[in-house]
């Protein structure tokens, strides 16, 4: 019998002017798509912007259903329509913003999940890692320099 531990590393930022201009710019397209939610059972809203190596950005955000399970969240709007439109282009980095239209959330909001599993496949295709910046309406950005940080022990085609 053996334990294992599992770390990861993070980096945590005080704010979204600690960055640099290319990804504040990104957080801010990301914001903007955060404004295009269609969220009118949650009240939770969420933006994602995607950057591609050919320089593309391709943004999403979490689209609501009165099926609830129907709907799909802002990270994987974005890179679905990325998978599909791009297929043979790298994703660099993918930011998310995300928080509450009742209240203002101040914590950083990391992707449920579906959309690290969802992330974690195309991380997996490109064999590349694809950087992560999340936040909250403001407050701290948290980033991760790859998807496989923040999914441990992920399930991929390897296995298969
Ligand atoms: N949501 C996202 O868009 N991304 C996540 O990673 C977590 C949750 C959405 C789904 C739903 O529309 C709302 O946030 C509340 O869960």
């Amino acid at each position: 019998m053996k334990e294992i531990k599992i770390e990861t590393v993070l980096t945590v930022y005080d704010s979204l002017d600690e960055l640099p201009k290319d990804v504040i710019s990104l957080m801010q397209k990301a914001s903007e798509a955060r404004d295009k939610s269609y969220s009118p059972y949650s009240n939770f809203s969420v933006g994602a912007a995607i950057l591609l190596e050919n320089d593309e950005v391709i943004t999403g955000s979490n689209q609501e259903n009165a099926s609830y399970p129907s709907g799909l969240c802002a990270e994987r709007t974005a890179i679905f329509y990325a998978g599909a439109q791009f297929p043979d282009v790298k994703i660099k980095r993918m930011a998310i913003i995300a928080g509450s239209k009742l209240k203002t959330t101040e914590t950083p909001i990391p992707p449920c999940g579906a959309c690290r599993q969802s992330i974690a496949e195309y991380e997996v295709k490109q064999d590349a890692p694809i950087e992560i910046y999340y936040m909250g309406e403001k407050g701290k950005v948290v980033q991760s320099h790859s998807l496989a940080n923040l999914l441990p022990l992920v399930f991929d085609k390897t296995v298969l």
